[in-house]
Protein backbone atom coordinates (compact mmCIF):
# COMPACT_ATOMS: atom_id res chain seq x y z
CA UNK A 1 0.00 0.00 0.00
CA UNK A 2 1.34 3.29 -0.82
CA UNK A 3 0.48 6.84 0.78
CA UNK A 4 0.71 10.33 -1.34
CA UNK A 5 2.57 13.35 0.16
CA UNK A 6 2.30 16.13 -2.25
CA UNK A 7 1.81 14.44 -5.46
CA UNK A 8 4.76 12.18 -4.10
CA UNK A 9 4.20 8.28 -3.56
CA UNK A 10 5.58 7.32 -0.10
CA UNK A 11 5.75 3.73 0.55
CA UNK A 12 3.87 2.30 3.50
CA UNK A 13 5.89 1.33 6.06
CA UNK A 14 5.81 -2.79 6.36
CA UNK A 15 4.44 -2.73 10.06
CA UNK A 16 2.12 -0.02 8.84
CA UNK A 17 0.51 -2.15 6.02
CA UNK A 18 0.52 -5.40 7.96
CA UNK A 19 -1.62 -3.63 10.67
CA UNK A 20 -4.06 -2.21 7.90
CA UNK A 21 -4.28 -5.92 6.33
CA UNK A 22 -4.72 -7.21 10.31
CA UNK A 23 -7.33 -4.57 10.89
CA UNK A 24 -9.36 -5.81 7.28
CA UNK A 25 -9.07 -8.94 8.25
CA UNK A 26 -10.66 -8.82 11.76
CA UNK A 27 -13.74 -6.24 10.13
CA UNK A 28 -14.30 -9.07 7.62
CA UNK A 29 -14.30 -12.06 10.52
CA UNK A 30 -16.63 -9.64 12.48
CA UNK A 31 -18.82 -9.23 9.60
CA UNK A 32 -19.56 -12.68 8.56
CA UNK A 33 -19.66 -13.45 12.43
CA UNK A 34 -22.52 -10.70 12.77
CA UNK A 35 -24.13 -12.22 9.81
CA UNK A 36 -24.20 -15.72 11.35
CA UNK A 37 -25.31 -14.15 14.94
CA UNK A 38 -28.40 -12.52 13.16
CA UNK A 39 -28.96 -15.31 11.10
CA UNK A 40 -29.14 -17.41 14.32
CA UNK A 41 -31.74 -15.52 15.72
CA UNK A 42 -33.75 -14.90 12.56
CA UNK A 43 -34.19 -18.85 12.12
CA UNK A 44 -36.10 -19.37 15.18
CA UNK A 45 -38.37 -16.80 15.08
CA UNK A 46 -39.31 -18.08 11.49
CA UNK A 47 -39.85 -21.32 12.16
CA UNK A 48 -42.12 -20.25 14.91
CA UNK A 49 -44.41 -18.10 12.66
CA UNK A 50 -44.32 -20.76 9.91
CA UNK A 51 -44.95 -23.83 12.30
CA UNK A 52 -43.72 -27.27 10.63
CA UNK A 53 -47.68 -28.28 11.02
CA UNK A 54 -48.87 -25.25 8.72
CA UNK A 55 -45.93 -26.14 6.16
CA UNK A 56 -47.02 -29.78 6.22
CA UNK A 57 -50.36 -28.70 5.16
CA UNK A 58 -49.88 -25.37 3.12
CA UNK A 59 -47.12 -27.85 1.29
CA UNK A 60 -49.53 -30.36 -0.30
CA UNK A 61 -52.80 -29.87 -2.62
CA UNK A 62 -54.52 -33.11 -1.92
CA UNK A 63 -57.47 -32.07 0.06
CA UNK A 64 -58.86 -35.82 0.16
CA UNK A 65 -58.30 -39.40 0.13
CA UNK A 66 -59.48 -42.68 0.59
CA UNK A 67 -57.07 -45.15 2.98
CA UNK A 68 -58.39 -48.57 1.66
CA UNK A 69 -59.07 -51.43 4.07
CA UNK A 70 -58.62 -49.16 7.03
CA UNK A 71 -62.31 -49.73 8.72
CA UNK A 72 -60.56 -53.29 9.70
CA UNK A 73 -57.65 -51.38 11.28
CA UNK A 74 -58.39 -52.78 15.58
CA UNK A 75 -59.16 -50.66 17.91
CA UNK A 76 -56.42 -49.55 20.22
CA UNK A 77 -53.74 -49.04 17.11
CA UNK A 78 -52.68 -46.34 14.35
CA UNK A 79 -51.81 -46.53 11.45
CA UNK A 80 -49.47 -44.00 9.70
CA UNK A 81 -50.41 -42.78 6.25
CA UNK A 82 -49.23 -39.17 4.11
CA UNK A 83 -51.95 -36.84 3.47
CA UNK A 84 -49.87 -35.39 0.64
CA UNK A 85 -46.34 -35.21 1.70
CA UNK A 86 -47.14 -34.33 5.25
CA UNK A 87 -46.80 -37.24 7.46
CA UNK A 88 -50.17 -38.56 9.36
CA UNK A 89 -51.81 -40.75 11.50
CA UNK A 90 -55.40 -42.42 11.89
CA UNK A 91 -56.62 -43.43 14.64
CA UNK A 92 -58.99 -46.05 15.54
CA UNK A 93 -59.42 -45.72 19.91
CA UNK A 94 -60.88 -48.28 22.00
CA UNK A 95 -64.03 -46.53 22.14
CA UNK A 96 -65.14 -46.63 18.77
CA UNK A 97 -63.67 -42.73 17.95
CA UNK A 98 -62.47 -42.55 14.39
CA UNK A 99 -59.39 -39.32 14.55
CA UNK A 100 -56.77 -38.91 11.72
CA UNK A 101 -54.29 -35.71 12.24
CA UNK A 102 -51.23 -34.50 11.04
CA UNK A 103 -48.41 -35.94 12.59
CA UNK A 104 -45.75 -33.25 12.11
CA UNK A 105 -45.36 -31.45 15.92
CA UNK A 106 -45.77 -27.63 16.04
CA UNK A 107 -42.56 -27.17 17.91
CA UNK A 108 -39.95 -28.34 15.19
CA UNK A 109 -41.26 -30.73 13.02
CA UNK A 110 -40.49 -33.90 14.30
CA UNK A 111 -43.21 -36.62 13.44
CA UNK A 112 -44.92 -37.94 16.45
CA UNK A 113 -46.45 -40.97 17.78
CA UNK A 114 -49.93 -42.37 19.05
CA UNK A 115 -49.20 -44.68 22.52
CA UNK A 116 -52.31 -46.06 23.09
CA UNK A 117 -51.28 -47.73 26.64
CA UNK A 118 -50.57 -43.45 27.87
CA UNK A 119 -53.51 -42.85 25.60
CA UNK A 120 -51.43 -39.88 23.92
CA UNK A 121 -49.61 -38.63 21.13
CA UNK A 122 -45.76 -38.09 22.17
CA UNK A 123 -42.83 -36.35 20.58
CA UNK A 124 -39.67 -38.21 21.20
CA UNK A 125 -37.41 -35.16 20.35
CA UNK A 126 -38.65 -32.86 22.71
CA UNK A 127 -41.19 -34.35 24.97
CA UNK A 128 -44.45 -33.24 23.36
CA UNK A 129 -47.58 -34.94 24.10
CA UNK A 130 -51.07 -34.23 22.17
CA UNK A 131 -54.26 -35.33 23.24
CA UNK A 132 -55.14 -38.14 20.60
CA UNK A 133 -58.80 -37.05 20.34
CA UNK A 134 -58.50 -33.42 20.10
CA UNK A 135 -55.23 -32.95 18.74
CA UNK A 136 -54.65 -30.66 21.20
CA UNK A 137 -51.21 -29.44 22.72
CA UNK A 138 -50.97 -30.97 26.21
CA UNK A 139 -47.48 -30.27 27.44
CA UNK A 140 -44.06 -29.79 26.57
CA UNK A 141 -42.68 -27.20 23.95
CA UNK A 142 -45.36 -27.49 21.20
CA UNK A 143 -46.58 -24.57 20.79
CA UNK A 144 -50.11 -25.61 18.63
CA UNK A 145 -52.56 -28.28 18.41
CA UNK A 146 -52.29 -30.67 15.29
CA UNK A 147 -54.50 -30.59 12.35
CA UNK A 148 -57.45 -33.07 12.33
CA UNK A 149 -59.10 -33.91 9.30
CA UNK A 150 -62.56 -35.35 8.84
CA UNK A 151 -63.14 -38.80 9.10
CA UNK A 152 -65.85 -41.04 7.25
CA UNK A 153 -65.72 -44.55 7.87
CA UNK A 154 -67.30 -46.88 5.03
CA UNK A 155 -67.49 -50.75 3.85
CA UNK A 156 -64.35 -50.10 0.71
CA UNK A 157 -61.92 -48.16 3.81
CA UNK A 158 -61.73 -44.85 5.51
CA UNK A 159 -61.64 -41.48 3.79
CA UNK A 160 -59.82 -38.58 5.68
CA UNK A 161 -60.31 -34.93 4.36
CA UNK A 162 -59.29 -31.65 5.39
CA UNK A 163 -61.38 -29.91 8.26
S1 LIG B 1 -40.14 -31.20 17.81
FE1 LIG B 1 -41.72 -32.08 18.96
S2 LIG B 1 -41.42 -31.35 20.95
FE2 LIG B 1 -39.82 -30.45 19.81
Amino acid sequence: MSDTTAGTLVPMPPEEESDLKTRRAFLTAAGAAGLLYTAALAYPIYRYLASPNEMAMNATAVTELTLKDAQKLPAGSVLMFKFGTAPSMLIHHMDGRWIALTAVCTHLGCTVQYEPQADRIHCACHGGVYNPYTGANVSGPPPKPLKLFKVAVNEAGVEVSRA
